[in-house]
């Protein structure tokens, strides 16, 4: 919202300097002030901040050696800005945060354009970029949003076969680890409580702390409270004994449902899926295909921990009927030629 209230303001004074711009020159100015820029990077990758000088002026003047090419990032307090490439001629600087990590992308002489690399939330704000060469200077103003690329992976809660509130935090880790996954994080757990997830076990996050999300409340489960993040606060680490929140990203193979003529025993599962040139899966591959790409399948199987799941996107009748989610059918016996099996293969 403060953004957009920003965009129009700093429209305002883009359009107020080319006015008295016109003005001073006494002539109708073609001037390359553009409105603010808005681009969106993404968490830990490459970002493109747009200059383009596309005025004849502009392109002589940066062709012109002795062209100063200067990019900023803007706060508030104008005292605050902090310096982030300066380009004359040949000789480039970059500085402080910024030192090595950005660069002008110079594909001809009519591009400031700017990249950094490895953008990090701290990245996010406004920039300037200035050309000046005494006759012509021209300032564009990009603001860059970062976001980082949760909805791209599963937030799921996970207990082992020896029931629940039995991991401490190492434990934890390797949960999470054994099912293609990572400890979530608050911010991770956040954003799925906003996508609905609910569950009334209190569980690990990765900076140590203990968590459960609650968006129906009721009864023990944040009855008192209403619904939200319901914290136990940071806990210890050895002696705490809780589940945990695991965090599954994008699968990079297919998780599939192998068809086979009977119900299989777990040793058999295993093997089922490497005779099919894959290995059997796990809880994480189970919630990515669920989640991410929609899987749907009333078919109880095995999975890597020795659970018995299925992962059912259209709620019906006998399928969970009343809500899209993982089921889960237990730790049953592994002697027991019970279940069918999911499996996946790497790309
Ligand atoms: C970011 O840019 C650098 C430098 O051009 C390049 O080496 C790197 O592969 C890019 N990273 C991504 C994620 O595109
Ligand atoms: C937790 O870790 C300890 C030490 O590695 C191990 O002995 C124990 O079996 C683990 N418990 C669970 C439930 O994984
Ligand atoms: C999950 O497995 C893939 C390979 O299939 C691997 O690239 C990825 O790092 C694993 N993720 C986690 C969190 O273990």
């Amino acid at each position: 919202m403060w953004k957009t209230e920003k965009m129009t303001s700093l429209l305002c004074i883009t359009m107020i300097s080319l006015a008295l711009a016109g003005s001073a020159y006494g002539q109708p100015t073609n001037l390359p002030i553009r409105p603010t820029v808005m681009v969106l990077g993404v968490l830990g990758e490459n970002v493109t901040l747009p200059c383009l000088l596309l005025s004849e002026h502009a392109k002589d003047a940066i062709a012109h050696t002795g062209v100063r090419v200067k990019w900023t990032k803007v706060e508030e307090d104008e005292a605050l800005n902090e310096d982030v490439l300066l380009s004359m001629g040949f000789h480039k600087k970059t500085y402080g945060s910024f030192a090595d990590r950005v660069f002008m992308n110079a594909a001809d002489n009519e591009d400031a354009t700017l990249t950094i690399t490895d953008v990090s939330l701290a990245d996010a704000g406004k920039y300037r970029c200035e050309v000046i060469n005494g006759m012509v200077d021209i300032l564009e103003e990009v603001i860059l949003d970062v976001q980082s690329i949760l909805t791209e992976g599963v937030v799921f809660p996970y207990s082992p076969s020896v029931g629940r509130y039995n991991l401490n935090f190492a434990n934890a880790t390797q949960a999470c680890l054994e099912q293609n996954a990572s400890v979530a994080s608050l911010e991770q757990l956040h954003e799925a409580w906003k996508g609905g997830l609910d569950w009334c076990n209190a569980g690990w996050l990765s900076d140590g702390t203990v968590y459960y999300p609650v968006t129906k409340a009721r009864g023990p489960c944040g009855g008192n409270k209403g619904p939200g993040l319901i914290s136990y606060g940071l806990q210890n680490k050895q002696m705490g004994r809780y589940d945990v929140f695991c965090f599954a990203s994008a699968l990079k193979g297919s998780f599939y449902w192998l068809v086979q003529p009977d119900r299989l025993t777990f040793d058999e599962a295993v093997q089922a899926c490497v005779d099919d040139g894959a290995e059997i899966a796990k809880v994480g591959h189970m919630y990515s295909a669920w989640k991410l790409e929609g899987f749907d399948r009333c078919d109880a199987g095995w999975l890597a921990d020795g659970s018995v799941r299925y992962p059912i996107s259209r709620p019906r009748k006998n399928c969970s009927p009343t809500e899209a989610a993982v089921r889960f059918g237990g730790f049953p016996d592994k002697m027991e030629k019970s279940n069918g099996v999911y499996c996946f293969k790497d790309e």
